[in-house]
């Protein structure tokens, strides 16, 4: 069984998603072709892609839905023939906590896979993933883990780990005390602190509230 596994971040290699990926693959014995959506052309890669198996795309969440980029790819996208047996799987990693938030676009992947003629693996999904690149090694331990032994157990089994995609999915919504918490941070504005640093350091803080797209 082949796999491909296609980057869907306009980052590319210097994105949160290609980290999940080499997690994903530290997990796995064999090596996996990996490719780069941004950097591609679509027509080309699309032709590439439908050689293989099973397709697995990693890819931020942006404004709730997918990357533009990956967007464009998709629309290249040809089904599957039905006696080819083929696979499709998602890992979506996101900045907000609560991974409820992918549940529009898993919705779609859903009914995408359908569109392709390809079996549906399911979709991982990991909230609170922004800083990802920038957190202390001792930080990111237990994602990697989980990273690593979803990746071992896919080429086992040719599927993605309903315990590990229940695990990395936590929490869902967010309630409780934790809700309270948040609640009162931003009541106070102490969850803009962070931001504007990135704000402050990049000179842009008089910016912030620009609407450059409307
Ligand atoms: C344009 C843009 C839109 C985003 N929209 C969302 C969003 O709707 N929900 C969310 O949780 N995170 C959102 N994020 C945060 C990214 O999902 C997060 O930073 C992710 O780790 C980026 O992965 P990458 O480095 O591979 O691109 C957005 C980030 C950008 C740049």
């Amino acid at each position: 069984m082949s796999t491909i596994i296609l980057n869907g971040s306009p980052k590319g290699k210097k994105g949160n998603s290609e980290i999940f990926i080499q997690q994903f693959l530290k997990g796995m014995t064999s090596p996996c072709i990996v490719k780069y959506i941004s950097k591609e052309n679509p027509e080309l890669l699309a032709r590439y892609t439908q050689t293989f198996d099973t397709i697995i795309f990693v890819l931020p969440l942006y404004i709730h839905s997918m990357p533009g980029v990956m967007m464009r790819f998709i629309e290249c996208l040809e089904p599957a023939l039905a006696s080819e047996s083929k696979s499709i799987g998602f890992i979506v990693q996101c900045g907000f906590t609560e991974s409820s938030q992918c549940k529009y676009v898993e919705r779609y992947f859903c009914s995408l896979a359908e569109e392709l003629n390809r079996n549906y693996l399911g979709c991982v999904v990991k909230g609170g993933a922004a800083a990802t690149y920038m957190m202390p090694r001792v930080m990111t331990l237990g994602l990697f883990k989980s990273l690593q032994k979803l990746g071992k157990i896919y080429e086992r089994t040719h599927s993605f780990d309903k315990q590990i995609i229940r695990k990395l999915e936590k929490p869902y919504e967010l309630t409780g005390f934790t809700l309270k918490y948040l609640q009162f941070v931003i009541q106070i504005g102490a969850d803009k602190i962070g931001w504007d640093k990135f704000l402050r350091d990049n000179g842009v803080l008089n910016k912030k509230l620009d609407r450059p797209f409307i």
